[in-house]
């Protein structure tokens, strides 16, 4: 987080937050994102979720079929996961078209060395920046205007999006500072709980990622019973005992992984689980962890594939998340052209 800088009181708190539909979530993705939405959608803070399809196509552009399959999913993956589309904003992004207004208007605000700098564009492009898209390359700019057009005031994300949510604080800053205005609040990432970085079931050094080639790697929310508990049977972990208080989790970091990954489905802390499981070996705590993981992730996966059973009700549940953000983010879009200097 920048620090020093507090959001203005002149504006009310709002959440917004994002996922690609780019296929597949993960138990990272349900953990760091989903959730944590869901548990704090009773908090009385208006709060938007967004399907980021614009996104989703700065890696792969060209199969419009698993485009709309996955934006569909992921609808289904946010209701099932405990999302309430009458109480919070659910839509897809190319619906609303200030997205890509805004997002423009900040490729002209953001700098090149920023962007140089952002370490998801680093590994997403490689070795071969030169082929990758210019899309890809601005994405973090989309990402600041999908915030700021709601004048959104947090943003919660996993551990991988902050530096993300630190550059939109400074275009934030840099508009409002060329411009000589108080338009654009300050947004705070909001990256709280015990799972806020889920890392693979074969390497505690990696990120669970839906990009891993190994499928083994991380739980899907598609996944069945059988191949939840299969997984977590074969993670990968070491041979002494689990501690009971987090300095034994030093140095460990699979053992800390799957303590974290148990505390946040249990609702509890790292330190209430060492409490209960201290001194057991993995042989015994394993078997408790796929019991606790099926009992919450099957009935996800089994509402996820009820709901794509109607897809015409996924889409108009979108449509009229659509609207509703529309009404918020057309006045803020019109202010933004005016302050730029738009002849309308
Ligand atoms: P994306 O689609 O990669 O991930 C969606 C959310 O899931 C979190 N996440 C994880 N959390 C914990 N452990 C993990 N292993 C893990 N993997 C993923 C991410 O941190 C994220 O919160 N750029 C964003 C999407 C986006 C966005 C936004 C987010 C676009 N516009 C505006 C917030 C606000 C992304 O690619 O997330």
């Amino acid at each position: 987080m920048t620090e020093g800088v507090q959001t203005s009181p002149a504006f009310k708190p709002r959440v917004f937050s994002g996922i690609q539909p780019s296929g597949g979530l993960t138990l990272g993705n349900y953990l760091g994102a989903l959730k944590r939405f869901a548990d704090s959608q009773n908090n009385g803070v208006e709060s938007i979720f967004c399907m980021v399809d614009l996104h989703a196509i700065t890696n792969v552009l060209n199969d419009a079929q698993a485009l709309r399959h996955n934006t569909r999913e992921l609808c289904a993956g946010f209701i099932a996961s405990g999302v309430d589309p009458e109480k919070s904003i659910l839509f897809n992004q190319s619906q609303v078209p200030g997205h890509a207004e805004l997002g423009w208007i900040f490729n002209c605000v953001a700098r090149m060395g920023w962007m140089q700098r952002m370490t998801q564009w680093k590994d997403k492009a490689g070795k071969n920046t030169q082929n990758a898209s210019l899309g890809l390359f601005a994405y973090p700019a989309l990402m600041a205007a999908d915030i700021l057009l709601y004048h959104a005031t947090h943003v919660p994300v996993g551990e991988d999006q902050k530096q993300h949510v630190e550059l939109t604080r400074d275009i934030a800053l840099k508009f409002n500072h060329d411009f000589g205005v108080d338009f654009f609040p300050i947004p705070e990432p909001v990256i709280e709980g015990t799972a806020t970085r889920v890392m693979s079931l074969r390497d505690g050094s990696k990120k669970m990622s839906k990009s891993d080639p190994s499928d083994a790697s991380r739980i899907n929310l598609t996944d069945d019973a059988d191949a939840i508990a299969s997984k977590i049977r074969k993670a990968k972990t070491d041979p002494d005992a689990l501690p009971s208080e987090a300095e034994g989790l030093e140095g460990r970091p699979e053992a800390r992984n799957l303590v974290n990954i148990y505390a946040a489905l249990n609702d509890q802390t790292q330190a209430q689980v060492l409490s209960e499981v201290g001194g057991k070996q993995f042989s015994e705590f394993k078997p408790m962890l796929a019991e606790l993981a099926v009992a919450k992730l099957s009935p996800i996966s089994g509402e996820m594939s009820r709901l794509m059973q109607n897809p015409d009700e996924i889409d108009a549940i979108l449509r009229r998340g659509a609207e509703r953000a529309r009404e918020i983010a057309d006045p803020i879009m019109k202010r933004t052209l005016d302050i730029v200097g738009m002849v309308r």
